[in-house]
């Protein structure tokens, strides 16, 4: 049996969002900046998914410009902040994906001063802590914080924090990318300035993403060259991903519900079956404020073996220790650090999408427990 437990590193891609693409990789491969009937028709397959963005965020289409990844929105929201926008504090997170984490690291060494929010013992932003560096501040700031941690699942309160942000006359930029097409959003009513979303995380394909940004946040391109996407984003756009992105997020939210109350169940059955077979488990994830989508756990000590997720692996089962991007790296998770998670115990990410079965939860089960016996011999 095989197994996929890994859906926050990237999910896979729907039929459905093959099929509204295969147009795109086929007969319709125009240069959409050419003028002609060619051109023409691979423009309108980026304008209709563009509207469909707009549409399903609360948007205008024109706030929304294409790019090739979150890392690329993360990085234009950010840099392009700093350098067009007068930004002279970045108040962000030691829990961010390291596109955002990384890129307000570059920010410091370019002399932007760097605070960061603590966090709650829950694993959420201390907002009392949130509101005391943005009175610290002196200049303009930006506050660039996620929504749900791609390691844990935790949500965070954007609304709570755009409002402070408001109050602070901060700008508010928020990497979405786990969150987008599982929840509903209202741009039309937010405080939010920008906002980051990736199409491989909801069924779409990978190497396309956006990101939004409110008319009035006057930033310049982040990438020069020719004036696709209204000059805020040069480059031939990637025509069948941006096709593929947009009718991802419209059977996200044409399922939004029913989605939901499907993970949600996998989820809880999945944290039921765990302390019944597993006793001494722990969960990281703060199991009050998360996403259906993300479990977090920590095995106790008899698992306690590197071999733990290659011996999942070879069983068939696919899940992670953290992030995706972080793998090759040999330094452990920042989050898990951040969160003081004892470096006793492993810790092991299982993450969800609406194609996960019970059938496939009690798979693993059945093979966390074969384990733990076969490690305690
Ligand atoms: C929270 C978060 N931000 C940004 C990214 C980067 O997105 P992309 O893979 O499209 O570059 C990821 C991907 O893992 C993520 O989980």
């Amino acid at each position: 049996m095989k197994v996929y437990l890994d859906n926050a590193a990237t999910t896979a891609l729907s039929k459905e969002v093959l099929e509204s693409m295969m147009p795109y990789m086929t007969e319709i491969y125009g240069n959409p900046s050419s003028t002609h009937s060619f051109g023409r028709a691979s423009k309108s397959g980026i304008e209709h998914a563009r509207k469909t963005i707009s549409q399903y965020l609360k948007c205008k289409p024109s706030e929304i410009i294409f790019t090739s990844s979150g890392t690329e929105a993360n990085n234009t929201a950010i840099k392009c902040s700093v350098r067009d926008l007068g930004i002279k504090n970045i108040i962000s997170s030691r829990i961010e994906h390291h596109c955002v984490l990384h890129t307000v690291e570059e920010m410091e060494k370019a002399g932007i001063h760097i605070h960061y929010v603590n966090l709650t013992p829950a694993g959420l932003f201390d907002l009392e802590h949130l509101e005391q560096l943005l009175k610290s501040c002196e200049g303009k700031t930006l506050v660039s914080v996620m929504h749900a941690n791609n390691e844990l699942g935790n949500i965070m309160d954007i609304e709570a924090i755009g409002s402070l942000c408001k109050q602070h006359n901060a700008l508010f930029h928020t990497d979405t990318v786990q969150t987008i097409a599982h929840m509903p959003f209202d741009l039309s009513n937010s405080n939010i300035d920008f906002l980051s979303a990736s199409a491989h995380k909801f069924h779409g394909p990978k190497g396309v993403g956006f990101l939004y940004i409110k008319h009035q946040s006057n930033i310049a391109s982040f990438i020069h060259g020719g004036s696709q996407e209204r000059s805020m984003r040069a480059g031939t756009e990637n025509v069948s991903g941006i096709v593929g992105l947009g009718k991802a997020l419209q059977l996200a939210y044409d399922h939004l519900e029913s989605d939901a109350v499907h993970m949600t169940k996998i989820k809880n059955y999945f944290i039921e079956k765990l302390q019944e077979s597993i006793p001494d488990i722990e969960f990281n994830t703060n199991l009050n404020s998360s996403l259906f989508t993300v479990l977090n756990v920590s095995l106790p000590k008899e698992y306690n073996n590197e071999m733990t997720l290659f011996n999942l692996d070879i069983k068939g089962i696919a899940c992670s220790a953290g992030s995706a991007c972080s793998s090759g790296s040999n330094k452990g998770s920042h989050v898990l650090q951040a969160i003081n998670h004892s470096p006793e115990r492993k810790a092991i990410r299982f993450s969800f999408s609406k194609y996960t079965t019970t059938g496939e939860i009690d798979y693993t089960i059945e093979k966390l427990k074969e384990l733990a016996l076969a490690e305690s011999i």
